[in-house]
């Protein structure tokens, strides 16, 4: 379409109410959750941008499908649906049903891993190394070079450094290589585009020395996108060829399908292995359910199969990515620092540059996400030294190494209004970037401590 407004390829049949709050109502909101907006509840918040993991709208065509979904133990028809359409996408014949992405890293990195292993990723994101390291292996992250700089413009930021893979895999042994991880698009380094190209690298390093290359692929339809639009080659593919080429130069995928099939729950784990889909199965079994179901009800099933051939709709992809890219174009307009060029689910702020006076020691990040909620409603989350950072031996925190918080958008949700609105309310903080005060942490849990901790704000 030649015009320039985002055209959003839906009308909406039911609509969600949306508890309009006022800022002083708010004050109290986030005082009572101790400045940490996980500890909101949803009625509180007026835009919610925590994640876009299992936000999705489903269509009129999903909920038909949820009236019809087959609840059998064994043999759904459901299940025929979902194995079928998962079949068809990836071209892997083996595909195990997963309450979601999790549960799928769990069984095949659980099995691949234990003492010894290394699993090597352009980022591994935080469940997929948890599930490493918990088998007793190793997990080792070679983004390239130009991942690192935030704000360096280059098309495919999400790319793996294939030297690095060739030299790792040769200095740890291919025996001791759990399995080589992309992961597309990026999650954890700002939801940035993986390459064919650099796929097909790591593909032929992977096949080189005989290791296994899985694909985190519950981004692959976004990520198809920016290929066709950025590689010269694929201009004329559509976008579920691209993504079914990408799955042939792999052995395997886990999906979170919370994600790019558009449900609010789901999963799989697709391998072209018969040997290691066997072994996978009977941990599914164990723990997740049986093979034709593994934990999703029949009616999920019916409806993740519809969503993950909706998601390679022309215009659904194209109102999808440019309206997160518009997002952060406008923010950029307006001087707000964050990380470029936009990726596919989220805007990433970057708050250091944001609040360059508020010490990293009382989290510029979470200041932010705390004032986005105080004037806007909108929840958006810390991906700074509240989430990563740790203390040394004097309890002095050492810092992660970005200050960002994520606007992660949910899949057709909200309208440009929505967004027009976020983008007012970042005016408005703009007008008090010289504070200098941020939050001290009053409690926390050993680990993933951004969850639950409790902080308060530091005073002048
Ligand atoms: N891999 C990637 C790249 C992810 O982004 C996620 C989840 C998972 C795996 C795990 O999937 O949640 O279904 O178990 N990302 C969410 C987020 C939580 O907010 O980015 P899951």
């Amino acid at each position: 379409m030649a015009f320039k407004t985002i055209f959003e390829p839906f009308r909406i049949k039911m609509v969600e109410p949306i508890s309009v709050s006022t800022e002083a109502e708010r004050e109290v909101y986030l005082k009572k959750a101790h400045y940490n907006p996980f500890l909101l509840d949803s009625e509180q918040v007026m835009i919610d941008f925590l994640t876009d993991s299992g936000t999705s709208a489903m269509s009129a065509a999903q909920w038909g499908g949820m009236m019809v979904g087959d609840e059998s133990y064994a043999g759904a028809i459901s299940w025929h649906n979902m194995e079928k359409e998962v079949q068809d996408l990836t071209g892997y014949q083996y595909i195990l049903p997963t309450h979601q992405g999790r549960a799928g890293e769990r069984i095949l990195y659980g099995h691949l891993g234990g003492k010894g292993k290394v699993f090597i990723s352009n980022t591994h994101f935080d469940t997929t190394r948890a599930n490493i390291e918990f088998s007793g292996a190793v997990a080792i992250d070679i983004p390239v070079e130009e991942a690192k700089n935030p704000m360096l413009d280059h098309p495919f930021k999400g790319n793996m450094d294939v030297v690095q893979l060739d030299a790792l895999i040769q200095k740890h042994g291919t025996e001791n290589i759990g399995a080589v991880i992309l992961t597309v698009t990026n999650n954890s380094g700002g939801g940035q585009p993986v390459s064919m190209k650099n796929a097909k690298a790591v593909s032929e390093i992977c096949k080189k020395h005989n290791v296994l290359f899985i694909l985190d692929c519950c981004r692959v339809a976004e990520n198809a996108y920016f290929i066709r639009h950025r590689e010269e080659e694929y201009a004329q593919n559509n976008y579920r060829e691209i993504a079914q080429e990408m799955f042939s130069l792999a052995d395997g995928a886990v999906m979170s399908a919370k994600k790019d099939a558009l449900v609010n729950m789901g999963g799989f784990l697709a391998l072209k292995d018969k040997s290691l889909a066997d072994a996978c199965k009977n941990l599914l079994i164990i723990t997740e359910g049986f093979a034709t179901y593994g934990g999703l009800s029949g009616r999920d099933m019916e409806a993740l199969a519809i969503g993950l051939k909706e998601v390679f709709d022309e215009d659904y992809l194209h109102y999808r990515i440019r309206s997160t890219t518009y997002l952060g174009e406008k923010l950029k307009a307006i001087g707000v620092p964050i990380m470029w060029p936009v990726g596919g689910h989220a805007v990433y702020v970057d708050a250091k540059q944001f609040y360059p006076n508020i010490p990293i020691d009382e989290y510029p990040g979470q200041v932010l996400v705390g004032e986005l909620y105080l004037k806007g409603g909108i929840r958006s989350v810390e991906i700074g030294s509240l989430m990563f950072g740790k203390y040394d031996e004097q309890h002095h925190l050492v810092p992660a190494n970005w200050e960002l918080v994520r606007l992660a958008i949910p899949r057709r949700v909200y309208t440009q209004s929505h967004i027009e609105y976020v983008i007012e309310v970042f005016a408005e903080l703009m007008k008090s970037r010289d504070r200098k005060n941020g939050y001290r942490i009053t409690e926390e849990p050993q680990f993933l401590r951004h969850f639950t901790c409790k902080l308060e704000p530091v005073n002048a």
